[in-house]
Parts: structure tokens; C-alpha cells; sequence
């Protein structure tokens, strides 16, 4: 007993496929006849339905609504922007699953602007049938072998080729070359490939083929290998539209609108992956009982059922249930069929395209027919004509109400009641089926008469555009290897930064020793940290940081309360002559003791002075050099207390008695030491960077006496001006140390702190640009203008919750025009660049906190560093960077990190109460 198909096909019966007797064709044959063609006509009303609702699941799918799960995926594809003719270059494509049971391999020269253009020169491979259904390994291995076979025709040697890989199937895409198969379609259902990046299964396969040394550098849907591969002269095509064996389309859509991307400006190229819509309101009432059937007899029943009753891989099928169907109820054939009439896949669509030509006639109908095993009477061939004709023609008309859906989509993203555009179509439904397009054409203009369509045949199926899309996978993949190299220098390894912390450490013992060393190790004169005793009124003064601050610190047992005001230096004050710097900060101190009603009350003054200082006690601070952008002159080598007397005695402010200098690291330490007393080690971050802490008095050469504790003010920014961070140093250091006002010093500062990262940064961006990976090579004015690229822009692109136009704002506001891959390459560039000085400032704090607990023989060490500083405050990053690296380099102390509140004035005014208390004590 044969098989029965769902239509209730017999299969075989009587004398091979015909009944005993051959069978009068029934009275009602035209009925039956009508009423299967009229099951395959879809009218107006009902495309205009499809329409619609795929427009709906297309804008679900784009707004991320997961529930309902979307019938259409809109799948990214990383294809930001359709070619601009400068590709150039020899690359492989390998296709696989566009056209059926074969896959082609193709070199495709691509001769960039010089306009005339090389013919691919390709190569079809059949898959076996077992093949498409076996293990996955097995096709990636096939399609490999494939791939060298045929090289093996092309002078390659063993130049590396660069691949771009034609898959069409639905995929996830998470990148230009990295890609996760969704499901199969079409006939494919290999095993262990679902969920698989099919990119490193492809890698994996040339790898274990071994022949030739390939790079897979971009994966690219037919679809959109179509729409790329359109002709320069004729588009630039915005939409790819494939009806091969399969049928899918893409286009480019405004980036802002597809909710999974970040992104706001400029298109992505989105493939819709229509093939899987179904929407039973929409597609119900147009899907026959012959599309059930195949649907039911299909590799993926329940799937891709709008691309079962579109693709060439179907309408074969389609026309051959319905031939069976019409033939065993004898109004075919006599009621006879054939063993190809009622197998599957027995009529292929090349059958259905030549069946349909109508330059093909009658004659070529009956040798198709016999062909196929049968004896097809004279009102047959018209008949399977109409039957190919209703097939077809409603696979036109559904791709055409799907089409229309994406023009009606193109006109609100675009925002435009009239579009004109052209549509790269390709596959062999278009190839070979001589009236698809012009019903195509006729159904869009009917559904979308607002829109002027152009269509533009893919000339080689999409190879070209595949090569195009492989051209900018290459370039980009180019231009990161470059970035990766640029920035290469800022990863520090632990090694690296041990080594930093190692050589610290002996620069801190050469510098208190009194050794030459590039840490000059000061002693500040400040010998303990506050005990909650002090009292009074203070005036403190806070110069060296962003800004310049006067303040009022009372200090009385409910707590320190502050009142400041903050004061500019000009940098032409900051470089003029030391007597104007000097006058200035009075006029500022004057000025505030006015707007405090201080004026004529004489408060102790402490100085907080953030340049490196010799100091010879409490408040004699000799400046050693000026560092940060000050230069004023007549100030190095002097006492700064003695320069700030000397201008108070200028402005008769007599009333003002100088206590204490501090450094801006002591005042931040003793500021933080008043809330908790582990505080010994102050930090600063910010315009420059340095750091002090408490050290064992009998190790400190300089100054007499070997109990007891004296806070060493480090001056590390100058750590390494001996050359020894010079395998640490980069060329884009060099340049910036090289165009500061003091060449030469401060180093570990220049990697580090504000007054520097944002010019490293810059050098960075114009190297990249010279070489060509950013902003097209374009080097603009702006970003060769020095300082441009504020260090507070590192902070702000870093912030997790700027979304990569934000980044684009920050830069195109400096005049840098850049496209979504260069901000994404300034957003990595600024994080090399912070990431370094927040790991280096770690190896610095490391080394710190290790000498102390070595210096106490401690096991472990529980302490807190005060720290202070715009860079280490406002950057999303810098401080939990710093931590880790203290972390992993000095795991046997814990350390705290206290953000100083009130900035190290307070600390000025606690160091001058201490000193007050003790002055005091001696006198009584
Ligand atoms: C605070 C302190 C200053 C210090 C400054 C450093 O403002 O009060 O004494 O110099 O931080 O940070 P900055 O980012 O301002 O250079
Ligand atoms: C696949 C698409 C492909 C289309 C045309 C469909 O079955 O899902 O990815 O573009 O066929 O080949
Ligand atoms: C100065 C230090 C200061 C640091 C932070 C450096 O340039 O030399 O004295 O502590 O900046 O402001």
C-alpha cells in the first residue's frame, strides 16, 4: 500500500500511476480546477493586511518588544553604511546557502576608484544531500575543502587571503565577524551548529584544512551582499531583496531607531528576515491547503512559512501538490501521475520558470511533463501553466506586499511621505522566472504608489557586495590591529607595575637617605596627625590645584566649619613675575577678610603651598621648582613664606600672621586624618599628583632625631626624571613632556595626572589619524591645537552611562567629524591612557603602603590614604583602579581610600592649630 501525502494523494496505484482505465475527466474538473486556483489568489485587501502587519511585527522587532515574540527578527548586520566605491583589494567569498544545494566559492577583485571593474571569477559546488543534514563539522569541512580546491587554480602561494563569508541564514551578528546561526532554513539542518558562532566554525574548518592561510573578516547575509553589490552608477541601492531558494530582504535603517544598539546617529543595515512572518489574522486566509502540505512534509514544519509559499525551494513543491492533487481526481494527466509527481521535490523551479515562460509554448511545457514520467494530454499543459501562473504569481504579489512593508517603514524612519529608492535584487526566482519582477513591480506600486522603486538586478548574486562588506571588514579589522598596537604600550602588565612599585620604593630610601634620587623625599615638618584637641579660627590659603581658595576654618569641638572663596590666577599671573603672584594672593586674602568682616582681625594663616618645597620647619618653605604651568619668577629657591610676608608687608595687611606652609598632599592627610587617625598617607590627583605619609623620624636623614614620626612629602611627580620610567615611557609621552613648559620633569606626573592625560590623548588621536584609522585620515585643525582635548573629557567618555553618542557629541563639539567605529576607538584610546595612570598612582600607593608596614614590622597593615584631586574625584574609573592595583600589589595591607570633603585647606588650618597648640605649650 503506498503512502498517502495530507492532500490524500494516492502514490502509484494501478498501471505505473494510472488507474486501470483511464479516467473521463470529471464534469467538475473546471470547479476543481478553479477552486485550486483560486485558493493561490491573494486580493487586494489581504495584501494590503500582509502588508501592514509585517510593517507592525517589522517595528516590534526594531523597538526590542520581546512579547509577543515579533514573527521577523530585524537582525543588525554591522553594516553601517552602503559602499563608497574606495574598497580595493583581492578577497574570497565563500557562499553558502544562498543558491540551494551548492555553495560557490569566488575571487572577486575590487579595483576601488579606478572606476572599471573585474568580472569574479567563481566556482558552484554541489553539497551532498547528506552533507546538508549531517554533522556541522562535516559541511564547514566541505565547504573548506571546496575553498582550497578551488585556489588551487590561483597563483596564491602563500600570501594570506582575506574571506568574506556569504551565510544566509538567520543569525544573531555581534560584530562584522562574529556571528550565532539562529536556525536553518532552506533544506539545511546540520547538527551542532544552532547557537554557534558559524565565523570560528568556518576558522576552525580552514585551520584543520591547512592548505591555504585565509582570514574570515566579515559574515555577511545574501541579502545584504545584494544590496552592497549594487552597480555605483545605479544606486546606491538601500535595500537588497532576495527570492532564491529562500527569500529574505534588508535595508539600511536609522541606527537610532533599532532599540539593541546604542546608537543615534547615522543607518545600520538591517536584515528583516521576513521569510519566518507569520501572523495567522494576515497570512491564515492566504495560506492553501497545498502550503499546509508542504509545510507538514518540510525539514522545519511550522517555520518560515511565508518563505514556503515565496522561495524557489517551494514553488517547485507547491505547483507539484497541486498537479498530484488535480491528477488523482483525474482532472490531470488522465487521473495518472508519476513517481516525480508524487515525491517531493520532484518538480524543481526551474520546471515552474520554464513551464511559465510564455516564450517557452506548449511544446517545452510537454517534454517537462514527460520528463517528470507523465502523459500530459493538450488541455494539461495549459492547465499546469495556470497552475504554475497562480503559483508564482502569488509568490510575486506576497513579496510585493512584504517589500511594500519595507518602504512603508523606509518613509517613517525617514520621515518621508514620498521616497525614492532603489532596491538591488537578486537570486534565480528573479534570474529565471520571467514575470516575477514585473508582478513585483506592478503589486509594489499598488501597495506603496508614494514610493518610486527602482530595481537593480545584483549582476553576480551579491559576490561583489559580499567583497565590499569584506573591503570594510578588513579595513576596520586593519585599523584595530593598528589601534591595538598604538595602545599596546599603555597596558601595563603586573610585572611592569611591580616593577614601578620596586623601583619606588629604592627611590624613596635613596631620596631619605639624602641619596640622589628622583623622589626628594621632603620632610614637612608636620609630626603628627591632629588628635581632635585643636581649636580656633584659621585662615587658610590653598594654591597649586584647579583653583585658588581663601579660607575661614573655625575649629571647635562640634567640628571644623569652613567658609571659602574662590579665586582665579591668570596665567599670566601663574607665569608673570613672583612679586605679582605673590600681590595677587594678598589682594585675594584681603579681599575675603572684607567679605567675611575679618578685615583688622589677625588670624593665624596656614599656607597650603602644592609645589615641591624644602622646607626648613613649620613655615619656611624654600620652593624647589615650580611644576603644574606655574613659572613665576624670582620665586625658585626662595622661601614662599618670606615672598608672601614680603607682600603682606607691601599691602600693610599686617594683621596676617603666616603659622604654617603645608603641601596640598599634608593638608589633604591631616584633613582626612581628623575624621579617622589611620589616615598617614595623603594623595593627590588631580592638575598634578603627588602623595605624602607619615614615616619613622630615624629614617628620615635630614632631619635630627630617631623617635617618633615625621610626614615625608614625596614630590613622586618628579619619580622617574632620572630616566628609570623610561622603558614605561611612550612616544606620545615624550611629545607631551617635550611641548610642556619643563621639559624634562615631573615624568610620573606627565603619565598621570589632569594637567596631562587629555594631551596624551590627543597625540594618540593624531598618530591614528595619520595612520589613516580615524577620522578618515583627516587630521582637522581643532585636535592639532594643543590642550583641545580637556582631561575631563576622559572622565565624561568614560562614564558607563554615556552611550556612544554621547561620546560622538563631546567630539564633534571639538570639530572632529568621526563615524560610530572612531568614537568607539577615542572612547578605547582615553581608556588606555586613564587606566595607565590610575595603575601607575597604584604602584606609587602601593610602594608607600608597604614601607610603612615594613617600617613598623606589621604582618598586615590597616590604614587610610586622604586623597584629593579633580581627576582621581570626577573620573567614573581612576579610583577603583587604583585600589585594585594597590590590591594586588601590596595584599598584606589594607588600605582605605577617604575622599578629602573639604580639600586640604582644612588641613592647612589643622596643621597651623597643631602648631599654635604647641607653640602655646612651649611658651607657658
Ligand atoms: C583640592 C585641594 C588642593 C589640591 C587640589 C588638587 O582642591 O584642596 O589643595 O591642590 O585638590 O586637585 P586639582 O584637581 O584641583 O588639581
Ligand atoms: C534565510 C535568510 C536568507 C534568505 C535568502 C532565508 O531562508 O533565513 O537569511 O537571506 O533565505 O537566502
Ligand atoms: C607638585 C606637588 C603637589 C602635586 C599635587 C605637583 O605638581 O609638585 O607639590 O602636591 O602637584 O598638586
Amino acid at each position: 500500500m503506498d503512502s498517502v501525502g495530507p492532500l490524500g494523494l494516492q502514490q502509484g496505484d494501478g498501471a505505473p500511476g494510472c488507474p486501470q482505465e483511464a479516467l473521463p475527466c470529471p464534469s467538475n474538473s473546471p470547479e476543481l480546477v478553479q477552486e485550486c486556483l483560486r485558493q493561490f489568489k491573494v486580493t487586494g485587501a489581504q495584501l494590503r493586511q500582509i502588508q501592514a502587519s509585517l510593517l507592525g511585527s517589522m517595528e516590534q522587532a526594531l523597538s526590542g518588544q520581546a512579547n509577543p515574540a515579533p514573527t521577523v527578527r530585524m537582525l543588525p548586520t554591522y553594516v553601517g553604511s552602503v559602499p563608497h566605491g574606495t574598497e580595493q583589494g583581492d578577497f574570497v567569498v565563500l557562499e553558502l546557502g544562498a543558491i540551494g544545494a551548492s555553495l560557490r566559492v569566488l575571487w572577486v577583485t575590487l579595483m576601488g576608484t579606478k572606476g572599471h571593474r573585474m568580472e569574479p571569477q567563481s566556482r558552484e559546488f554541489v553539497i551532498p544531500q547528506e552533507v546538508m543534514v549531517g554533522p556541522g563539522q562535516q559541511l564547514f569541512d566541505f565547504a573548506a575543502r571546496c575553498l582550497s580546491e578551488f585556489l588551487d587554480a590561483f597563483p596564491v602561494g602563500n600570501q594570506g587571503l582575506q574571506l568574506g563569508f556569504s551565510f544566509s541564514f538567520p543569525c544573531h551578528q555581534t560584530g562584522l565577524d562574529k556571528s550565532t546561526l539562529i536556525s536553518w532554513t532552506k533544506g539545511f539542518r546540520c547538527s551542532g551548529v544552532e547557537g554557534q558562532d558559524v565565523v570560528q566554525l568556518l576558522r576552525d574548518a580552514i585551520q584543520r584544512q591547512g592548505a591555504y592561510s585565509i582570514d574570515v573578516v566579515a559574515v555577511v547575509n545574501d541579502a545584504v551582499g545584494t544590496m552592497m553589490g549594487c552597480e555605483p552608477g545605479a544606486g546606491p541601492c538601500e535595500v537588497g531583496l532576495v527570492v532564491d531558494t529562500g527569500t529574505n530582504a534588508c535595508y539600511m535603517e536609522e541606527a537610532r531607531h533599532v532599540a539593541v544598539l546604542d546608537e543615534d546617529r547615522g543607518r545600520v543595515c538591517i536584515s528583516v528576515e521576513w521569510g519566518s512572518f507569520s501572523d495567522d489574522g494576515a497570512l491564515g486566509p492566504v495560506l492553501t491547503t497545498f502550503d499546509h502540505a508542504l509545510d507538514h512534509e518540510s525539514l522545519n514544519p511550522g517555520a518560515q512559512r511565508f518563505e514556503k509559499m515565496i522561495g524557489g525551494l517551494y514553488l517547485g513543491e507547491l505547483v507539484r501538490l497541486v498537479l498530484a492533487h488535480l491528477a488523482q481526481r483525474g482532472v490531470l494527466f488522465g487521473g495518472c501521475t508519476s513517481p516525480a509527481l508524487l515525491s517531493r521535490g520532484g518538480i524543481l523551479l526551474e520546471h515552474v520558470a520554464e513551464m511559465e515562460d510564455p516564450s517557452a509554448g506548449a511544446a517545452r511545457v510537454h517534454t517537462i511533463l514527460q520528463d517528470l514520467g507523465l502523459r500530459p494530454r493538450a488541455s494539461d499543459t495549459e492547465l499546469v501553466r495556470h497552475v504554475c501562473a497562480a503559483v508564482c504569481t502569488r509568490a510575486a504579489q506576497l513579496c510585493a506586499a512584504a517589500l511594500a512593508a519595507v518602504l512603508s517603514r523606509l518613509q517613517r524612519s525617514r520621515e518621508q511621505e514620498t521616497l525614492q529608492i532603489a532596491v538591488a535584487t537578486g537570486g534565480r526566482v528573479f534570474e529565471r522566472h520571467p514575470r516575477f519582477l514585473s508582478i513585483l513591480q506592478e503589486t509594489v506600486m499598488l501597495l506603496a504608489p508614494k514610493c518610486d522603486v527602482s530595481f537593480i538586478p545584483s549582476v553576480d548574486g551579491g559576490g561583489r557586495g559580499v567583497a565590499m562588506v569584506t573591503a570594510v571588514a578588513a579595513r576596520l579589522a586593519a585599523h584595530r590591529r593598528l589601534l591595538e598596537e598604538t595602545l599596546a604600550p599603555f597596558r601595563l602588565t603586573r610585572e611592569q607595575l611591580a616593577a614601578v612599585q620596586a623601583q619606588m620604593r629604592e627611590a624613596m630610601a635613596r631620596g631619605l637617605r639624602g641619596e640622589a634620587s628622583s623622589l626628594r623625599m621632603l620632610p614637612t615638618y608636620v609630626r603628627a596627625t591632629p588628635d581632635g584637641s585643636e581649636r580656633g579660627d584659621f585662615l587658610a590659603l590653598d594654591l597649586g590645584g584647579t583653583n585658588f581658595r581663601v579660607l575661614l576654618v573655625r575649629v571647635a569641638t562640634g567640628g571644623v566649619q569652613i567658609s571659602s572663596q574662590i579665586y582665579s590666577i591668570p596665567e599670566c599671573v601663574a607665569q608673570g613675575s613672583g612679586q605679582q603672584l605673590f600681590d595677587h594672593i594678598v589682594d585675594c586674602i584681603v579681599d575675603f577678610q572684607q567679605k567675611q568682616g575679618l578685615s583688622g582681625q589677625s588670624l593665624p594663616l596656614g599656607f597650603t603651598f602644592s609645589f615641591p618645597c624644602r622646607q626648613l620647619g613649620l613655615d619656611q618653605g624654600i620652593l624647589l621648582t615650580w611644576t603644574k604651568g606655574f613659572n613665576a619668577s624670582d620665586c625658585e629657591g626662595q622661601d614662599v613664606v618670606c615672598l608672601l610676608r614680603e607682600a603682606i608687608r607691601r599691602r600693610q595687611a599686617t594683621e596676617l600672621n603666616v603659622v604654617a606652609i603645608v603641601n596640598d598632599t599634608v593638608g589633604t592627610m591631616m584633613s582626612c586624618g581628623y575624621e579617622d587617625p589611620r589616615c598617614e598617607v595623603g594623595l593627590i590627583v588631580g592638575t598634578g599628583t603627588n602623595a605624602c605619609y607619615m614615616e619613622e623620624l630615624r629614617n628620615v636623614a635630614s632631619v635630627a632625631g630617631d623617635s617618633g614620626h615625621m610626614c615625608i612629602n614625596m614630590e613622586w611627580g618628579a619619580f622617574g626624571d632620572d630616566g628609570s620610567l623610561g622603558m614605561l615611557s611612550t612616544n606620545f609621552d615624550a611629545s607631551v613632556d617635550q611641548a610642556s613648559i619643563n621639559p624634562g620633569k615631573q615624568r610620573f606626573e606627565k603619565m598621570i595626572s589632569g594637567m596631562y592625560l587629555g594631551e596624551i590623548v590627543r597625540h594618540v588621536l593624531l598618530h591614528l589619524t595619520s595612520l589613516g584609522v580615524l577620522f578618515r585620515g583627516q587630521p582637522t585643525q581643532r585636535l592639532q591645537t594643543r590642550d583641545i582635548f580637556k582631561t575631563k573629557f576622559l572622565s565624561e567618555i568614560e562614564s558607563d552611562s554615556l552611550a556612544l553618542r554621547q561620546v560622538r557629541a563631546i567630539l564633534e563639539a571639538l570639530g572632529l567629524p568621526l563615524t560610530s567605529d572612531d568614537a568607539l576607538m577615542v572612547l578605547e584610546v582615553c581608556q588606555a591612557v586613564s587606566q595607565r595612570a590610575a595603575q601607575l598612582c597604584g604602584a606609587g600607593v602601593a610602594a608607600v603602603v608597604e614601607k610603612i608596614r615594613e617600617n613598623r614590622g606589621l604582618e598586615e597593615l590597616t590604614v587610610s590614604v586622604g586623597v584629593d584631586g579633580t581627576l582621581y574625584k570626577m573620573h567614573p574609573h581612576f579610583s577603583s583602579l587604583v585600589a585594585a592595583t594597590v590590591r594586588e600589589l601590596a595584599p598584606r595591607c589594607a588600605v582605605t581610600f577617604l575622599q578629602s570633603e573639604d580639600g586640604s585647606g582644612k588641613g592647612a588650618a589643622l596643621v597651623t592649630a597643631v602648631a599654635c597648640r604647641l607653640a602655646q605649650m612651649t611658651h607657658v
